[in-house]
């Protein structure tokens, strides 16, 4: 249906338009009594064998909508019941921004690719809390961070604390997104004093509340190998809980579409089929570099359940898709599950042949993925676990209060203990 008939309608509008239709349609579905569960019954794919433990939250699937979608957090709820296990909203700033002159998205059908230098558009976080203000209804929600363009770089980490603070109990996650915004490349952003710069601040405001909120670092596709595990190593040294893999690429290697048309096109990050084989390369030198016990979130190039079991195999604990989406339709992520569900049956069916072969007395399935990954000891774990115990220690209704209005910069960041109220239907301090 999809590819046969909403496919060629969607793509002969210009992608912003044909974005903007969708989502107007979703919010619509929405406000629809039974519209939610509608979407639900026609796309979504449940099963015990699809579900994980990662960071401390327990995902229905292991299939995520990568940031960029739903940059205002509008319609996470629809896009959920569309059958992803947890959706990435943003990237949110902290003031409204227009983003770069239209246009600014652009599809190249050959490649199965898209370009885009957006340039972080987003109505900021005022109009981002509102939306977050309804019930989450247990969708997993991540929130995307960045600086405003017209913020100088090195009063950054302002911008990304504001965010941090004001979104913190609204957001089952973080993503730090330290991608530059518009037609630079990484070598600013992607270095040790940079990220820190911005980590710093959000790990001390965490460390004075009673529920942890994991905080992911996400991370360009044009960093070397050496930048790669430079910043695998802060994974290692600091509370940072995981790394999302990866952004778009300014790179244009091995295109099919024509060099006119892409010197037309200009500047911007591209995704897409193109992307996969780096992507599921940069995942697989965290994951082993950082020992296999840190949370990865694989996306770039994601258009099938082949790359989707690529990226699992080398080391992703969840996957993110974007343009993989676009050019597949609503289907591809009930077809990913349906794949992922497959191959976990023939896994155990594997062990238990082995086992009765090997007639071994029972044990655990070695590469359980609905076991958390972190190994107890490491930075996060140990302040997750402070954060549990202090929540454990407040009692339920004085952990529920709203903030009135949004923190400013210039507000205490060590508010100890300041209460946040339990959402999603889980525990306040209890990681689901
Ligand atoms: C139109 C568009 C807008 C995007 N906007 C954002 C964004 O605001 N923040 C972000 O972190 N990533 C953004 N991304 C990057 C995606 O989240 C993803 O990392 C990237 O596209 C690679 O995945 P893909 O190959 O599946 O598209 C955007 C991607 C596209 C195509």
């Amino acid at each position: 249906m999809y590819r046969q008939f909403i496919k060629p309608l969607l793509f002969s509008l210009s992608i912003e338009r044909a974005h903007r239709i969708v989502m107007l349609f979703l919010r619509f579905v929405g406000l629809i009594p039974g519209g939610r569960w509608l979407l639900h019954k026609c796309y979504a794919v449940e099963h015990p064998l699809l579900e994980r433990e990662v960071f401390g939250i327990r995902f229905k699937n292991p299939v995520g909508l990568a940031a960029g979608f739903d940059r205002n957090g509008e319609a996470y709820r629809e896009l959920a019941a569309l059958g992803f296990g947890f959706v990435e909203i943003g990237t949110i700033t902290p003031r409204p921004q227009s983003g770069n002159p239209r246009p600014r998205i652009f599809r190249l059908p050959k490649d199965r690719a898209i370009i885009n230098r957006i340039g972080l558009a987003n109505r900021g976080l005022e109009a981002t809390i509102r939306h977050l203000r309804r019930p989450h209804d247990g969708v997993i929600v991540g929130c995307n961070i960045g600086k405003n363009t017209s913020t100088p770089v090195e009063n950054a980490s302002n911008d990304y604390l504001k965010l941090f603070r004001n979104l913190y109990q609204y957001a089952d996650y973080f993503t730090v997104n330290i991608s530059c915004d518009n037609a630079c490349r990484e070598g600013a952003t992607h270095t040790r004093e940079h990220i820190l710069r911005i980590l710093e601040p959000l790990f001390d405001f965490r460390r004075g509340q009673n529920q942890y909120r994991p905080i992911m670092l996400k991370v360009s596709p044009d960093m070397p190998d050496e930048v790669v595990d430079r910043v695998t190593d802060i994974l290692l040294e600091t509370p940072l809980d995981g790394i999302v893999a990866v952004n778009g690429t300014h790179s244009r290697e091995g295109l099919q579409t024509s060099r006119t048309s892409l010197e037309k096109i200009g500047n911007g990050r591209l995704g897409g089929a193109p992307l996969t084989q780096r992507a599921v390369e940069i995942v697989r030198r965290i994951h082993t570099r950082s020992g296999g016990t840190y949370p990865i979130i694989g996306v770039g190039g994601l258009m099938t359940p082949d790359d989707v079991r690529a990226m699992l195999e080398a080391g992703a604990d969840l996957v993110q898709l974007y343009t993989g989406y676009i050019y597949e339709g609503p289907g591809l992520v009930g077809e990913i599950c349906r794949s992922l569900i497959a191959d976990e049956e023939r896994r155990q069916a594997e062990v238990a042949r082995t086992q009765t072969a090997d007639t071994l007395p029972s044990q655990t399935a070695s590469g359980d993925q609905s076991q958390p990954r972190s190994e107890a000891g490491s930075p996060a774990d140990e302040e997750r676990a402070a954060a549990a115990t202090a929540s454990d220690s407040i009692p339920a209704e004085e952990n529920t209060a709203q903030p009135s209005s949004i923190e400013t910069d210039s507000e205490s960041s060590e508010q100890k203990a300041e209460p946040t109220p339990a959402r999603n239907g889980r525990e306040p301090g209890k990681q689901a």
